[in-house]
């Protein structure tokens, strides 16, 4: 049966993944660099760059040895291309760049938030179109209008903080730990989300964008006037109120493009997608709205090759011409072929 190596090095997860053709998932190894990264209460880049180098190889071999494959079987490479930290890209990429080359085999270079999205698909086949994909992550809050498959037009993104980095931001300020995203989930689990009002932002001039800095501040504010420390008897009710405000952030905007872009389904995917109250409060809007709410599992929201390899399979099969590996390049921002809609 063939099978492609898809490599994953975006940020601080360092994983590979052998996926078949047919895009049955033979392996999927993810290496978290949390406990390096957690003193600092973030992702530090050089350290993730250097962490990456160590791990990749051996992950690699993971993933190999799990799916019981030696690589000169690998039928085609693929490779997380950006956004992300150039130099936890740039590892991955001329690693995947050396393999394709030596063993003469496809390199298909992915985009990280379409890499996302398809995370989705991994799970749920049956995905009708058009369709609208929020993608939100440590590093990214991006919402996408997808008329048909592998098609991804912006429609708006964040212009601050993305609701991960909020997360991990306030963690950080009530040192909580890292990353704050599931800390802050959990904590939340028992406390009264009403209990601190926060204003949910909303964009002037019709946009679809983001903005969490706002929220953040206010949670700063309430942090300082309260005396809230990780200790104190509000922290549950604070970080729920938090949490419950970021949710409806990103919910009112998805509501609203359900309104401008009328479509058969909504997709949820990234790493804050684990969240169990977005989940529930996405699931329960396509109810409202009479849309089909896709999700994908819970390990396939961070960061993972699994989802690389799936979109490269469907671009294979697409039969759209490949650059050869040697021309592949790794970028840090968003992909200059993606489609802007205007809005
Ligand atoms: O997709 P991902 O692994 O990496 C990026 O592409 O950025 O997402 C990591 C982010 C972190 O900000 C983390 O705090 C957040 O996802 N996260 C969560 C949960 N699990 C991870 N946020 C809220 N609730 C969770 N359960
Ligand atoms: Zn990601």
């Amino acid at each position: 049966m063939k099978c492609l190596m898809a490599i994953e090095t975006s940020c601080d997860e360092t994983s590979a993944a052998v996926v078949t053709f047919e895009r049955e998932v033979k392996s999927n190894i993810v290496l978290s660099q949390d406990v390096i990264h957690a003193p600092f209460g973030g992702v530090v880049p050089e350290l993730a760059s250097r962490q990456h180098l160590r791990n990749l190889l051996p992950v690699i071999k993971e993933a190999l040895n799990r799916a019981n494959v030696s690589l000169e079987k690998i039928d085609a490479f693929a490779v997380t291309q950006g956004p992300g930290l150039i130099g936890s890209l740039l590892v991955g990429v001329s690693l995947a760049k050396a393999l394709a080359y030596y063993y003469n085999r496809p390199l298909i270079g992915i985009d990280h938030l379409q890499a996302h999205i398809e995370s989705v698909f991994l799970t749920n086949s049956e995905i009708s179109f058009p369709a609208l994909a929020l993608v939100v992550s440590g590093g990214h809050t991006s919402l996408f209008y997808l008329p048909k498959r592998l098609t991804y037009q912006l429609l708006g993104r964040t212009r601050d903080d993305a609701a991960g980095e909020a997360f991990d931001k306030i963690a950080k300020f009530l040192h909580l730990g890292y990353p704050g995203g599931p800390i802050i989930e959990k904590l939340a689990e028992k406390g009264n989300s009403k209990a601190f009002i926060f204003a949910v932002p909303r964009m002037k001039d019709n946009s679809l964008d983001f903005s969490f800095s706002g929220l953040k501040t206010a949670a700063l504010r309430y942090i300082k006037e309260n005396q809230i420390t990780a200790s104190s008897p509000q922290i549950k009710d604070f970080v729920a109120s938090f949490e419950a405000a970021v949710v409806e952030a990103l919910l009112v905007n998805l509501s609203q493009a359900i309104t401008y872009y009328p479509v058969e389904s909504i997709l949820l995917c990234g790493g804050v997608a684990r969240n169990q109250r977005l989940r529930t409060n996405f699931l329960q809007l396509g109810h409202e709205r009479g849309v089909k709410a896709y999700l994908p599992l819970p390990e396939y929201c961070t960061d993972n090759a699994a989802m690389v390899g799936a979109l490269a399979v469907e671009f294979l099969k697409s039969g759209s011409p490949l650059p050869s590996p040697l021309d592949l390049e790794a970028y840090a921002r968003f992909s200059a072929t993606l489609e802007e809609i205007e809005s």
